[in-house]
């Protein structure tokens, strides 16, 4: 599949098959993922990849969590991994600006869509969910990190495959100077 049928084809998948993924499927995706640009190569990205009974163990964390939580067990529900996605200087750095948080969040959504697109290709559905970060530091303790969360990525076999979302067409959001 090429990068432009998988951008077109993408979407989020809320639904998965009971099914495991195997290892190296995810190494591949995680590969491609830290090939993607980052402001003045900083590469801020890092990874937590969490399957089998851990998601349950996540689901538990979520459920007991006394806050006010948005996010959807049900999405989670048959993923095959969910891939935490944290930002490895925001609190290592000492003169970390708010420039650097925007620079370094744009870098990760870079790698982000990487993982996303490749999902894609490799016909595996996936579903951004940034509602994770209400727990960050609950995860990042559970995982035993110590690194800002930035969001999950539930990555699996699609047991749905939703009508494309609507889209706001470029021309609506687009102004030409010539
Ligand atoms: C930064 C970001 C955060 C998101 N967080 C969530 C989330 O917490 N829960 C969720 O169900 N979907 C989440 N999504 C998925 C969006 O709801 C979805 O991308 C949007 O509705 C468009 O649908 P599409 O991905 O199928 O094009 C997120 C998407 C982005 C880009």
């Amino acid at each position: 599949m090429d990068a432009i049928t998988a951008i077109s084809e993408r979407k989020g998948i809320k639904k998965f098959h009971d099914q495991s993924l195997p290892k190296v499927i995810i190494e591949n995706i995680l590969d491609l993922a830290t090939k993607a640009p980052s402001c003045k190569n900083r590469q801020p990205w890092k990874f937590a990849i969490v399957q089998g009974d851990m998601i349950l163990e996540l689901k538990d964390l979520v459920e007991s969590s006394p806050k006010d939580l948005d996010i959807d067990l049900t999405c989670v529900e048959n993923a095959s991994a969910v891939i935490f996605v944290f930002n490895r200087l925001s609190r290592t750095e000492d003169d970390y600006s708010e420039n650097k948080l925007i620079m370094d969040s744009l870098s990760i959504g870079s790698a982000i869509q990487n993982i996303l697109l490749v999902s894609e290709t490799f016909k595996l559905g996936s579903l951004l969910v940034s509602d994770f970060i209400e727990l960050g530091d609950e995860v990042a303790e559970w995982l035993g990190e110590s690194d800002q969360l930035v969001s999950g990525i539930l990555i699996g076999f699609p047991d749905e495959n939703p009508k494309g979302r609507p889209k706001v067409h470029y021309s609506e959001v687009s102004k030409w100077y010539e």
